[in-house]
């Protein structure tokens, strides 16, 4: 494989997966790179509804926004349990196959429930990133944490799916080379106990999981604002605005280059 396949994940509904896959796609394909974009989340299709936003608005304002290619890859309907995990491996394969030549980076939006697909995709992963809300009830799908002194005990239910999928990779998976940020999505400027205490627990768990902690996105109605019109905040320089732009924004668009630069292509 030799595009760099960047997959965002996390068995937890709502954490930022779909926002952090539209950021990264978007930053990347601005960057020069050759995206494609791959969603996996079927039933909500959101990665892909907003690049029909973007295309829609690209022909509207007749500006040139730059866009990944992109594709939806669904589960297979067998209802035998070995042969669906068989065809979509192999369907999976066929197609990671024939795109990885032909592009520079692959993102993958994987739903926030465990299924085939989305365990499939972690496997395939040169870079995982998974947004997390700074809770404890979001930590808990990674790490089982000892109240009395925040340490991890073990693995929860998506920590030891990632350490089984990207430690051992299956048959027909050739990559080695692997990094796993966790970042921190929808942070607020309050200083609170309960901020604290998840950054103790995180910090624990990254030693334990050998992921690294990341500053996300701030709390901001703007990524939520931007997703119907198809955009990301690093697009806002580019519709030259009479207003230009505001502290707010410029704050945003730091935040989401200071976090994919932490991605090594
Ligand atoms: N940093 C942020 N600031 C404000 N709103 C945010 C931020 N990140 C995400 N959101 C909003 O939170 C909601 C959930 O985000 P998103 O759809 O990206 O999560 P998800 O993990 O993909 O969810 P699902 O598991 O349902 O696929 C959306 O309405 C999104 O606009
Ligand atoms: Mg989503």
């Amino acid at each position: 494989m030799s595009a760099h396949i960047i997959v965002v994940g996390n068995e937890k509904g709502g954490s930022g997966k779909t926002t952090t896959a539209i950021h990264v796609a978007v930053y990347f394909s601005m960057m020069g790179y050759r995206v494609h974009a791959l969603d996996l989340d079927h039933r909500q299709a959101s990665f892909g509804q907003f690049l029909i936003h973007r295309r829609r608005v690209i022909a509207q304002k007749a500006i040139d926004l730059p866009t990944p290619d992109f594709r939806q890859l669904r589960p297979s309907a067998d209802a035998d349990g070995y042969m669906r995990a068989f065809e979509e491996e192999e369907r999976a394969h066929e197609l990671m196959s024939r795109i990885s030549d032909a592009y520079d980076v692959i993102v993958i939006d994987t739903p926030g429930f465990d299924g085939g697909l989305s365990r499939l995709a972690h496997s395939y992963a040169n870079t995982l990133i998974t947004p997390l809300n700074d809770s404890f009830i979001d930590i808990g799908v990674l790490a089982r944490i000892r109240q009395e002194d925040m340490s991890v005990i073990g693995p929860s239910h998506y920590g030891a799916m990632v350490l089984k999928q990207t430690g051992a990779r299956g048959r027909l998976r050739l990559t080695e080379d692997f990094e796993w940020l966790v970042m921190r999505n929808r942070i607020s400027t309050l200083f609170t106990q309960n901020k604290r205490q998840v950054t103790t627990a995180l910090n624990a768990a990254a030693r334990h999981f050998g992921f690294k902690v990341v500053a996300g996105f701030s709390e901001r109605v703007i990524y939520r604002d931007l997703y119907m019109q198809g955009l990301s905040v690093m697009d806002l320089p580019l519709l030259n605005t009479p207003r230009g732009l505001s502290p707010s924004e410029r704050n945003a668009i730091d935040e989401v280059t200071r976090l994919f630069t932490e991605i090594s292509l």
